[in-house]
């Protein structure tokens, strides 16, 4: 009977993850779809624990450590989610990713220990798997390489965007990682269908290579690139979750490592074509990479920058028919979202038509842009993705960019040695007028220079973002 409720459990809560992803799909149920996913979460855990039983009737003990784990993880998960900043999303991304990679590696680990154990002993019987080893095995090998890469790769992505961790490339990184791969699926294949010879020592030589695959496979990575790995990694944990499920059997987890697994890939496969980039050069390490992250301080294009002052600005934006707002990472860490929504619409109340850029990398993680707008109640409608806004720009009199730099920059379309070369972007430079905000001439992630700043069309409004918004709506208002 407790069977019975808990497979209706396991299926409510699948439900909840179906309706939680189709809700997370528009930011003005995101927060809703969250919530429902996380009950459904919560059902299945709990079911889980109070209800399962072992085909010989066993429920589960050791729950002391059980709960033990939950009180210490949702603590620890409640505190680091309070305290991040919006900027640090993406780091945290990837660290909590690497729990979930590092989970599935340890089931495995942990079961194949199982099952040796099992094999060693006088019966060699396996409750529930006698006849399926093989299936169980390539079970745990999937999750136990899957899951390694994903943990290992999350950590040093973590590294990476905040700054702990540089880009490295060894000499010929795609032959290496190349080998690696193959060497691990041939160990792999071996442990599956081996006759029992040195399957421990394979297991764990397995598990260190996929380890330094996570992490060589990771670290050359740079510039503009990340977003994509961090999504890859993603549906890496997923699918090492629905290994788990099929190794107990399970439901819940099979659908929840497969939604999170297919989610990730589409996202990852999204990203690929918004910054032109091919999966396959992403799986053998070969993605981007070339930046430094450090700041471009001296020009090499011709032509001088031009800086305006905030009240020149007030009065090109006010008597504007139409102007379009690019925001981007800089107006995250300037928090400037709330003045940039007073600013639209203290223009609208002037007739002025205005909306918003949104470059899908815009910021340090998928949406940020959107999901920081909404924060300060912009309507969905004003923001206009890439492809749709691109040709706008001709008709458009003041492109307003504030705190972006790479998805503006034309480098992407005009030099092939740049790190985001391919890559599309918002094409700016075809408004009447270009104003630019940021502190400095500093360089954005990519680490390179940006020649919009040279063009003749383009002036700097120097300065942080939410001092200098806020300056430019007061000098809109002293205009009458
Ligand atoms: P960036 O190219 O990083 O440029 C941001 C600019 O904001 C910087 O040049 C900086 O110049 C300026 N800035 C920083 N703080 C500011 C402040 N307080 N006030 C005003 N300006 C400020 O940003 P982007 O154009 O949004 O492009 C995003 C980049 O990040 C892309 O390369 C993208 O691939 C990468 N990335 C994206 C994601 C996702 S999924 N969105 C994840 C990771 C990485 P100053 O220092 O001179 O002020």
């Amino acid at each position: 009977m407790q069977q019975h409720i808990l497979q209706i459990i396991y299926l409510i809560a699948s439900v909840t993850f179906i309706g939680g992803l189709k809700f997370l799909g528009n930011p003005a149920t995101a927060r809703q779809g969250n919530l429902i996913a996380a009950f459904g979460m919560v059902l299945a855990i709990f079911g889980t624990i109070f209800l399962y039983t072992t085909e010989m009737g066993e429920h589960l003990h050791n729950l002391g450590f059980i709960f033990g784990a939950l009180i210490l993880g949702t603590i620890i998960g409640w505190i680091v989610a309070k305290k991040v900043q919006m900027t640090a999303m993406p780091e945290m991304v990837s660290l909590f990713n690497g729990m979930g990679g590092a989970c599935a590696m340890l089931i495995s680990v942990i079961e194949f220990r199982h099952i040796m154990e099992a094999l060693e002993s006088p019966s060699g019987f396996l409750i529930g798997m006698s006849e399926n080893i093989t299936g169980h095995i390539l079970a745990i090998i999937l999750g136990l390489v899957i899951g390694s890469v994903s943990f290992a790769g999350s950590i040093v992505a973590y590294g990476k965007l905040s700054g702990k961790v540089k880009d490295k490339s060894l000499g010929m990184q795609q032959l290496i990682n190349i080998g690696l791969l193959v060497v691990i699926m041939v160990l792999s294949a071996l442990i599956v269908m081996g006759n029992g010879a040195y399957t421990v020592q394979l297991f764990y030589l397995v598990f260190t290579l996929s380890l330094l695959y996570g992490i060589l496979f990771v670290l050359p990575i740079g510039g503009a690139d990340m977003p994509v790995v961090i999504s890859l990694l993603n549906s890496f944990t997923g699918v090492a979750a629905a290994c788990g499920g099929f190794l107990y059997d399970n439901k819940v987890m099979l659908v929840g490592g497969i939604l999170v697994g297919s989610a990730g890939t589409l996202l990852t496969i999204v990203m690929c074509k918004a910054m032109n980039r091919s999966l396959v050069n992403v799986l053998i390490g070969n993605f981007g990479g070339g930046s430094t992250g450090e700041a471009a301080t001296s020009s090499s294009f011709a032509g001088s920058i031009k800086e305006v002052t905030a009240s020149d600005a007030a009065i090109l934006m006010k008597y504007a028919k139409k102007v379009i707002i690019v925001p981007g990472y800089g107006l995250a860490v300037a928090q400037a979202q709330h003045i940039v929504h007073d600013l639209e619409l203290l223009l609208e109340s002037e007739g002025v038509e205005v909306k918003y850029a949104i470059h899908p990398v815009a910021g340090r993680m998928p949406g940020h842009m959107n999901v920081l707008l909404a924060e300060s109640n912009v309507s969905y409608d004003k923001l206009v993705e890439m492809e749709e806004v691109n040709p706008e720009f001709a008709t458009t009199d003041v492109v307003l960019v504030v705190g972006a730099n790479d998805v503006v920059n034309p480098a992407a379309k005009t030099d092939p040695n740049s790190p985001i070369y391919g890559m599309p972007i918002l094409d700016v430079e075809n408004a009447t007028n270009v104003i630019v905000n940021k502190r400095s001439m500093k360089a954005g992630y990519a680490g390179i220079e940006n020649e919009l700043f040279y063009k003749p069309k383009t002036s700097m409004l120097f300065g942080d973002a939410k001092k200098a918004l806020t300056q430019l709506v007061s000098e809109i208002k002293a205009l009458g």
